[in-house]
C-alpha cells in the first residue's frame, strides 16, 4: 500500500532512507519522498514514479543529516503528482509526516483545519493530519500526535518529524503495520522488517493505537492517553540474503524457484512420521476446540481465496468437516451467521490485508474461535488470532504471490490431515499422506524443469488477448490462480473456470485465437476433464494440457503439453499451479512488464 522508513542514528540517513523505501517498493511504487532535518531545516524532496526518480533528484543535496524519513506511495486520496507524494509539512513548515493507510473522516477535519485558516495544498488525506498535529503542536511533538490520533477515524502507520524536536521521531498506527529496529546507538522506524534487517535483527512490533517515541536516548511507547505501555524486543526471523534477487532477474522466478525449498521448511517439524500425526504447536492451546468444531470457514482475498478453495477440499474429504470459504471483503460486510463451535481461519501471506483483518475481526466478535494461516511472523493478523500456524517460506518481494501459495496449500494440506487424524483418519492412511506430502519437493523440483517449454509456449501464444482457464474438483482454483497470475503480471485478460461451466456462457467466447489452459491430470475427474476439451476443440480453441507424466492421449487432443509428475490427488494443485506461473511469468517478460512490480497493484492492501 505505502511504504514508510524512518532513521535517526550516528549514520548518513540519505541511503538509509532510500536503500529503506527501495526494499519497500513492493508495497506502493507511484511516487516517492524524503525528508531530513539539517541545520535546524527540514528539507524534502518528492518525485513521481519509482524511487530511482527520486534518488536522482536528491544527488547528494541532503548528505549531512542524521536523522529523516521517507516514503514510497500507492495512491488512494489524490493521483500520484507531486504535490501529493509524501513527506507532507504542517502549516510551519517545521514539520513533516509520512503515512500509510487512509483517514476516513479527512473532510471533517479539512473543514474544521479550514475553519482555523489553514490552507491546504494537495488532494490528499495526509495532508489534513499533517496539518492537524501541526496545529495541535504546542512544543511537544509526542503530545501532539496523539492528541490529533484522538481525532482520527481510519487507519494509520505515520512517522513525524518537527525542526524544534530535531532529534526525536514520533511514530504511530493503527491498522498499517508499523516496526521499530533497535540498533546499537540507531533506530529504524518501518512498515516492514524488509526495511530493517540491514542495521538490526532487533525489533518491536507496535501495536495498533500505540505511539512510539524515539530520541537518541532511547524510545519509549506509549497508548494514545499517554500511558506507558510495556513492548518486547523480537528477533526478526528472515535473513538479508532473502531479500536479494540472487541469480534471477526477477523476484518472482527466485520465489517460483524457492518453492521445493519453501515446502521443505513449512513442514519442518511438523510431520511425526512414527506416531503418524501432525505437529502444529500453534494451535496447541486450542486443538481441543479445534477438532470438536461444527463447522469451518475459510477467508482471504487474491491467491489467499484461491488457497482457501482447496483447503475446502482437503478440510472435507480428510476431516469431514463442513467447511465454507468465503472473501473476506464479502464476510466483514454481510450479518455472517456464526453457530456454536465455528472456526474462522484467515488466511494471508502479508497478515496484514485490511479485509482478511477485518473479517477476523468480525468472527471474533461474534463468538468464532479465530485462525491464522500467516506468513509475516509477528503481523496483525497473526496477532491478533486466538492461535495459528506460520507459513515459515521466507519473505515474498514479488507482488504476485507463488512461494506463499504454496506454503499456504501445504500449511491447509497439514490442517486436514491434523483434524482427520483426530478424527478418523487411521494410523497406515495418514502415514501414507504425510510421507507422500513430503515428497512434494521433489516433484515440484522436476515440474520447474517445464521452464523453457513454458517459455516456448508464451512466446506462441502471447499475443492472444483473451485466455481460459479450466480446472474440475482440486484444479478449479488452480485455473482461477493460473489465470490471476497471468492477469496480474503480463495484463493479459485471462477468466477461470470450473471446466464443466464453460459451456453456460464462456463457451460462446471461444474462437481459434483463444488458447485454453485445461488442467487434466489424472484424477478421478480425468474423463470428465477430456470432454471439456473436446468441447473446447470443436470450436476451434487452441488447447494448452498439463497433464500426468505418461499421458499419451492427451498429446492427440492438445497443442500443447505440460507434463508434470503423477502425484496423489490431493496433493496435485502443490505441483499443478507451477507451470502456470512459469506461463504467466515467461508471458510478462515476453510483453516488456515489470514483473515484480505490475501496474495498479500492490503486495500489501492495507486500505479496503
Ligand atoms: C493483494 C496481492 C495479491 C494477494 C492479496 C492478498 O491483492 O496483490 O497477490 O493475494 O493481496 O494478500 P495477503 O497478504 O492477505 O495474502
Amino acid at each position: 500500500m505505502c511504504g514508510i522508513v524512518a532513521y535517526l542514528g550516528q549514520r548518513e540517513a540519505t541511503p538509509i532512507l532510500l536503500e529503506g523505501i527501495k526494499r519497500l517498493e513492493y508495497r506502493g511504487y507511484d511516487s516517492a519522498g524524503i525528508a531530513v532535518i539539517r541545520g535546524g531545516k527540514v528539507l524534502i524532496r518528492r518525485s513521481v514514479g519509482r524511487i530511482s526518480a527520486l534518488e536522482e533528484k536528491v544527488g547528494g543535496e541532503l548528505d549531512g543529516a542524521t536523522i529523516g524519513m521517507a516514503h514510497t506511495r500507492w495512491a488512494t486520496h489524490g493521483a500520484p503528482t507531486e504535490i501529493n507524494a509524501h513527506p507532507h509539512c504542517d502549516a510551519s513548515g517545521k514539520l513533516a509526516l509520512v503515512h500509510n493507510g487512509i483517514i476516513e473522516n479527512y473532510r471533517v477535519l479539512r473543514t474544521f483545519l479550514e475553519n482555523h485558516g489553514v490552507r491546504l495544498e494537495s488532494q490528499t488525506d495526509t495532508e489534513v493530519l499533517a496539518k492537524l498535529v501541526g496545529h495541535f503542536y504546542d512544543g511537544c511533538l509526542e503530545e501532539a500526535v496523539r492528541r490529533a490520533l484522538r481525532e482520527v477515524r481510519g487507519t494509520f502507520g505515520i512517522a513525524v518529524l518537527h525542526t524544534d524536536e530535531p532529534e526525536t521521531i514520533v511514530a504511530a498506527r493503527r491498522g498499517s503495520p508499523l516496526i521499530l529496529g533497535v540498533g546499537q546507538g540507531e533506530y529504524v522506524v518501518a512498515s516492514d522488517a524488509a526495511a530493517i534487517i540491514q542495521h538490526t535483527p532487533q525489533v518491536i512490533y507496535l501495536s495498533d493505537n500505540e505511539v512510539v517515541t524515539v530520541t537518541r536516548d532511547g524510545f519509549r511507547t506509549t497508548n494514545l492517553q499517554a500511558a506507558p505501555v510495556t513492548k518486547e524486543l523480537e528477533e526478526i526471523e528472515w535473513t538479508l540474503e532473502q531479500l536479494e534477487l540472487g541469480e534471477h532477474q526477477h523476484f518472482m522466478s527466485k520465489e517460483i524457484f524457492e518453492q521445493p525449498e519453501a515446502l521443505r521448511t513449512c513442514l519442518r517439524g511438523r510431520v511425526d512420521l512414527e506416531e503418524a500425526r501432525v505437529v502444529l504447536g500453534g494451535l496447541d492451546s486450542v486443538t481441543r476446540e479445534l477438532v470438536r468444531c461444527k463447522r469451518i470457514i475459510l477467508a482471504g482475498c487474491g491467491t489467499a481465496w484461491h488457497s482457501c478453495l482447496v483447503g475446502k477440499y482437503l478440510i472435507e474429504e480428510m476431516a469431514r468437516i463442513p467447511c465454507e470459504v468465503e472473501y473476506a471483503s464479502e464476510f466483514r460486510y454481510r450479518n455472517p451467521l456464526i453457530f456454536d463451535r465455528t472456526v474462522v481461519v484467515a488466511i494471508s501471506q502479508s497478515g496484514e490485508t485490511a479485509d482478511t483483518l477485518a473479517a477476523l475481526r468480525e468472527a471474533k466478535d461474534r463468538g468464532a474461535l479465530a485462525l491464522g494461516i500467516v506468513n509475516a511472523v509477528g503481523s496483525t493478523i497473526a496477532r491478533e488470532t486466538d492461535a495459528g500456524v506460520y507459513l515459515h517460506v521466507g519473505p515474498e518481494i514479488g507482488v504476485a504471490s507463488t512461494k506463499a501459495f504454496i506454503g499456504q496449500l501445504t500449511v491447509l494440506s497439514l490442517l486436514a490431515a491434523f483434524l482427520g487424524r483426530r478424527r478418523h483418519m487411521s494410523h497406515p492412511e495418514c502415514l501414507r499422506y504425510l510421507k507422500e506430502l513430503s515428497q512434494i519437493p521433489q516433484a515440484i523440483e522436476r515440474t520447474l524443469e517445464l521452464s523453457s517449454q513454458t517459455r516456448r509456449i508464451a512466446a506462441r501464444f502471447v499475443e492472444a488477448n483473451n485466455w481460459l482457464y479450466l480446472g474440475r474438483g482440486l484444479q478449479y482454483p488452480i485455473a482461477l490462480e493460473g489465470a490471476l497470475k497471468l492477469k496480474e503480471i503480463s495484463y493479459i485478460h485471462a477468466e477461470g473456470l470450473p471446466a464443466a461451466e464453460m459451456k453456460h456462457g464462456p463457451i460462446a467466447l471461444i474462437n481459434e485465437d483463444m488458447p485454453v489452459v485445461v488442467i487434466a491430470v489424472h484424477d478421478h475427474l480425468y474423463d470428465k476433464v477430456i470432454s471439456n476439451i473436446e468441447e473446447v476443440r470443436s470450436r476451434g480453441g487452441r488447447v494448452i494440457a498439463v497433464a500426468t507424466e505418461g499421458d499419451a492421449h492427451i498429446g492427440r487432443l492438445a497443442e500443447e503439453v505440460l507434463y508434470v509428475p503423477e502425484v496423489p490427488e490431493m496433493l496435485q494443485p502443490l505441483v499443478t499451479v507451477v507451470p502456470l506461473q512459469l506461463l504467466a511469468y515467461h508471458a510478462a517478460v515476453l510483453r516488456g512488464c515489470d514483473v515484480d512490480k505490475p501496474r495498479n497493484l500492490a503486495k500489501s492492501v492495507t486500505v479496503e
